[in-house]
This record gives structure tokens, sequence and C-alpha cells, in this order.
């Protein structure tokens, strides 16, 4: 039985054999994974690291600086940030079927990363936060027929027509492991443990057209929801926990006025590996109290619902 400062010593001497003096790139996703395969990298190979933050504008309140200013500012570990916000958002303008977001938005990725790799140039490896679980999902995947009922992206495909190798370091760990190996490489607690998030983003979550101003209004609940569930102490609790802003708009009442505005839905769960999931049972006042927030304090919002469907037959997902 291996301790994780052992794994650590092990992988870091294990990337340097690998690597040698070559480059290396690593994209971040803003996640756990990433993050920590980066890190580990650099305190390998230090410099010879650059890492390229392709930020679509669709993360959640805040994420995107927490990620710049982790890298930049805690280790000091060189970061392109590539703001490609208004690329991502013109391009998925009129897409409504959440199948061809997730193809735009994996398509356009790659394709901004690709273009940064380049400008770096010389890079020979790429590295990626691949874990055990995605290791034998792919070779399942090749096995024999499968139905796919999301298409999930990475940056495959890549590394072959860039002709680069791969680093990954985390290829024997189990998520629960990768989460203490980032916590003994010093990461902080809110990205060690944070819940796992779709690379689309907020896209998926937004059912219909994706604009600049229903992200931002998603972004506001979406903030308000997740800090009444950490002042909770109910975050490490659920798996995933997060707001849906839905194409519907419904009548209400505020002070002497009527107002006709959309209505959002609070989606969490609680899971093992995201294959199966339970909605998760709030105390009581709570929901109320977060819909109340979200009502006073998001314009556009004047609705807010809970979804109790269980993975099957829904999704975690609402697309
Ligand atoms: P579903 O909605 O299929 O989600 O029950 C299962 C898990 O996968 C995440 N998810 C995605 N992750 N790209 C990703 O990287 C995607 O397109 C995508 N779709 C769903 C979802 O958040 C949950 O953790």
């Amino acid at each position: 039985e291996w301790t994780m400062a052992e794994f650590r010593a092990a992988k870091i001497a294990e990337i340097r054999e690998q690597v040698g003096t070559g480059r290396v790139i690593c994209g971040l996703s803003g996640g756990v994974d990433s993050a920590v395969a980066a890190v580990l990298i650099h305190e390998a190979i230090g410099e010879q690291l650059t890492c390229v933050f392709v930020d679509h504008g669709l993360m959640r309140a805040g994420e995107a600086d927490q990620v710049v200013s982790l890298f930049r500012g805690h280790y000091n570990i060189p970061l392109v940030h590539v703001n490609a916000e208004t690329l991502f958002l013109s391009g998925l303008a009129g897409v409504t079927d959440p199948e061809a977001k997730r193809k735009f938005i994996g398509k356009t990725f790659i394709d901004v990363f690709e273009d940064e790799a380049r400008k770096i140039g010389g890079a020979e490896f790429l590295a990626q936060g691949t874990l055990y679980p995605d290791v034998i999902e792919s070779v399942s995947f090749t096995g024999g027929p499968s139905v796919t009922i999301k298409s999930h992206h990475n940056v495959g495909g890549l590394p072959e027509r860039m002709n680069m190798k791969l680093v990954e370091p985390l290829r024997e760990l189990f998520k629960d492991e990768v989460r203490a190996l980032g916590r003994e490489l010093g990461l902080p607690d809110i990205f060690v443990g944070r819940h796992p998030f779709p690379g689309p983003g907020l896209a998926i979550r937004i059912p219909g057209e994706v604009t600049k101003e229903r992200c931002d209004i998603l972004r506001k609940a979406d903030a308000i929801y997740l800090e009444e569930i950490r002042s909770a102490c109910l975050y490490d609790a659920i798996w995933q926990a997060f707001a849906v802003l839905l194409p519907v708009r419904s009548v209400g009442v505020m002070g002497d006025g009527r107002t006709y505005d959309s209505v959002l839905a609070l989606r969490a769960v609680t899971s093992t590996d995201g294959m199966t999931a339970e909605a998760f049972g709030f105390p009581g006042d709570f929901l109320p109290r977060v819909a109340t927030r979200i009502i006073n304090e998001v314009r556009g919002i004047n609705r807010v619902t809970y979804d109790y469907t269980s993975k099957p037959p829904g999704t975690i997902e609402w697309e």
C-alpha cells in the first residue's frame, strides 16, 4: 500500500524520465483533475511546462479568476489564459440542440487550444488529467456498439494531429485518490473538493439559445444557490448542485406590478460515480430560503423550482 507522498515522489521521477528536457503543454479546465496533473508536472519539470486555459466564458461566477490566480499567483506556473468568450458565444447564437452545442464547443475548444499550442511552439508532450475510470471507459467504448446519450468532449484526436506524446500521470487513480494527491500537493480545498463540472459548462444548463445575458442571469442565481449550500455545510454531502435557466416564462407579482420572467430549476444529486444519481433531500427551510433570495436578488427570474428526478430515468444535467 502506497502513501500519497510516495506516489507523488514516484510520479515525479517517472515524469522526469519520460519528458527529459522536452517541453510540455497542459490544458486546464478549471476542474480538479487537470489542476492536479499540472501542479504535479510542474513540480517535476518546472519551466518546461506551460499551461493553457481556454476560457469559453461558460464557467460559473468567479471560477476563471480562481484558475488564473491559483496558477499564476499561488504556484507561479506559466499560464496562457485565452479569453474566448466572444468566439464561443457568437458561434452558439441560434444553436438550441444539446448535441449541436456540445459539438460546437468541443470543436472550437480544440481549435483554440491547437492555435495556442502552435504559438507556444516546440512542445512534444501534451499533458492530460486522465483518470483510471476514463481509461476503462474509452476501452469499453471501442469494445462494442454503444449508444451515445451525450457526447463528452475532451481533446481526443489532438495528440495525433499535432504529433504529440501524452503525459498522463493520473491514469492509475480514482477521483478520491486525485483529491488526496491534490491535498498532498497543497491545492486549496475549494479546488480539491470541487463538484464535477461539465466541459460545455453553462451552455448545457441553459436549454434553448445561449446568450451572454442568460449566462449572466444563471451565474448570479447559481452563485447564490452554492453560497447557501456552503454556508449550510451541505456542499460535501452533494455530488453536484447547480441551477438550470429554463426557456419558460411565468407570471408573478412583485410590489404592485405584474412580472413575466424566466423560471429557474435547482438541481442537487448524490452519486458515487455519476452513472446513477438520486435527488438530494434538503432540510425543510433550505429551498424556500434560496428561492426567496434568488427571486429578490436576480433580475429576470421570478419563479424557482426543484428537480426531484433520479438518474435513471433522468440524467444529471438537463441537456
Ligand atoms: P449526465 O447528465 O449524463 O451527466 O447524467 C453525468 C456526468 O457527466 C457530466 N457531463 C459532462 N461532462 N462534458 C463533460 O465533460 C459533457 O458534455 C457532459 N455532459 C454531462 C455531468 O455534469 C455529470 O457529472
